[in-house]
């Protein structure tokens, strides 16, 4: 079985969120499941400073997508026997600032044709005449930057693979201007309500999610919300005429990236059996950030986009209660203006309490999952969410609201759970600033228990939150998708 994975990010080439996780470990997972007997090639744009993080990097191929030529190199995901094929076309892609948005944070104003790009050029290699001389059984598409593929391969190209597209988020499906329908060379026949047309524009996701023959989600929980109108943003109809051919598949965690007992970027290793380690590192956070060097402080950790989703304006409001409680707040994250600076003003407030570190920082993020004693994810949607994973990993129990990937994967603390040794984390009943508040201090007052809190810790440290199940997952959707 050939697998070409299509993605806009992957963990270490370029990252800005779970997207780029999920693309960096499960092509590992299944190249490395026992049952896989085959190759997987990982698709993406050679954004600046891509290839550079490649190893054993060569070129290619060319290959001309909607009149721009692109070279194609080949190279393997750092420690990784995973290969990468990167598109480079300068004009696209070699720019300063992130894959989707300039420095300022504006979108780049032609996406709408640099993931047009991807996507072709995803559809030409799945063709026989492809200039790598090597063909997809299955094409796995991720996200709406992916999403134009399926209509090139069966529309365009007319070849006989496979596509599956994953629903990372439906909150975005880059949606166009009708006017941008020549440039991407489709045919406009279909741009109607059986076709790529989402309310008169174009829409990537849409047309992901009518064209590939078989959809997945990164939930379970997640895979059945979409289907209503609070998560469906407007293509739940859509998605329930689909549902027999939509999978929720629960994400897992790169264990190589993502394990105290090896992480170099904690000053101490800690594991299940032994988390004495965890002290420390609590420590030099509460150090670096210029918190109170605290031990008994109940230290709670975010590391997250500031978005809706997330719920995150939830907190400012109950912020001087949790001070007031002995609680510190160690916050990384950017993107809405008014909660950054909301968090920045209640750390001039409360400097020994509150800490909030503006911007995108990979070593920071681990020390706040390894050095919180809680981590705060009371997000309004979540599709999966990898952090609650981590914490659970790293002995950091979740608090989460109950939605998507957070319901699929964190059990609540009750008196039963405690007793059967299921408790992992504290799930709110609402997602409201008084649940929030009221849930953090339960969770607190059993943190000062500390025979309970290591049961709890030890829950969720010793769930397998690894790729390997949901790896033989994706590979029974696509021995599914093949027999079709
Ligand atoms: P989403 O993809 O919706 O942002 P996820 O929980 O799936 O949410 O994944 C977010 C990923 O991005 C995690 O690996 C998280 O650690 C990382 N992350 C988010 N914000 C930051 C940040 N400011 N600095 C470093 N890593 C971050
Ligand atoms: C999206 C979702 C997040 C999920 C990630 C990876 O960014 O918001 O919940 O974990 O994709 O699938």
């Amino acid at each position: 079985m050939h697998v070409l994975f299509v993605t806009s990010e992957a963990f270490p080439l370029i990252k800005t969120g779970g997207l780029a996780d999920v693309s960096g470990a499960l092509p590992k997972a299944i190249k490395s499941a026992a049952s896989f007997n085959g190759d997987i090639k990982v698709l993406l744009p050679a954004y600046r400073g891509v290839l550079s993080k490649l190893t054993a990097v060569k070129e290619v191929a060319s290959i001309e997508a909607l009149k721009h030529s692109c070279t194609l190199f080949s190279g393997y995901l750092p420690d990784s026997d995973v290969e990468v094929i990167a598109i480079k076309n300068d004009v696209l892609y070699d720019r300063a600032g992130g894959p989707y948005t300039d420095e300022s944070g504006a979108d780049w104003n032609d996406n709408a044709l640099r993931f047009g790009v991807l996507s072709r050029v995803a559809s030409l290699l799945s063709k026989q005449d492809s200039p790598l001389n090597w063909q997809p059984d299955i094409v796995h598409c991720n996200d709406w930057q992916t999403g134009l593929t399926p209509t090139y391969m069966k529309l365009v190209d007319q070849v006989p693979v496979k596509s599956i597209f994953s629903i990372h988020n439906m909150a975005y499906q880059g949606n166009f201007d009708v006017n941008v329908i020549s440039q991407l060379e489709l045919p406009a026949q279909h741009f109607n309500m059986n076709g790529f047309e989402f309310y008169q524009q174009l829409s990537f996701m849409k047309a992901g999610l009518f064209y590939a023959d078989q959809l997945s989600s990164v939930s379970p929980t997640y895979a059945k919300e979409i289907q209503t109108v609070h998560y469906g943003f407007g293509l739940q109809g859509l998605l329930k005429t689909r549902a027999e051919q939509l999978t929720g598949i629960l994400n897992g965690i790169d264990t190589q990236d993502w394990n105290p007992a090896t992480d170099s970027h904690l000053i101490k290793p800690y594991s299940d059996k032994n988390i004495t380690g965890k002290k420390a590192v609590k420590k030099a956070l509460q150090q670096q950030l210029g918190l109170s060097i605290n031990p008994d402080a109940p230290l709670l950790g975010v590391v997250s986009r500031f978005a809706y989703q997330k719920g995150l304006d939830l907190l400012p409001p109950i912020i001087p209660k949790l001070v007031a409680d002995g609680c510190q707040l160690a916050i990384l994250g950017s993107g809405e203006k008014a909660l950054e600076d909301g968090f920045v003003a209640l750390q001039k407030q409360f400097p020994n309490n509150i800490s909030i570190t503006v911007g995108y920082n990979e070593p920071m993020s681990h020390n706040i999952m390894a050095g919180a004693d809680l981590f705060i994810m009371p997000s309004r949607f979540e599709p999966c969410g990898l952090n609650q994973l981590y914490g659970l990993t790293y002995g950091t129990p979740p608090i989460v609201s109950a939605t998507g990937g957070l319901a699929d994967s964190v059990r609540d603390t009750t008196p039963e759970t405690i007793k059967n040794n299921t408790a992992t984390g504290f799930v709110l009943k609402n997602v409201t600033n008084a649940s929030l508040l009221g849930t953090i201090q339960s969770a607190v007052k059993l943190w000062r228990d500390k025979q309970v809190w290591r049961k709890i810790q030890k829950n969720g440290m010793q769930t397998d939150v690894s790729w390997s199940s949901s790896a033989n997952l994706y590979l029974d959707l696509y021995e599914k998708t093949l027999s079709q």
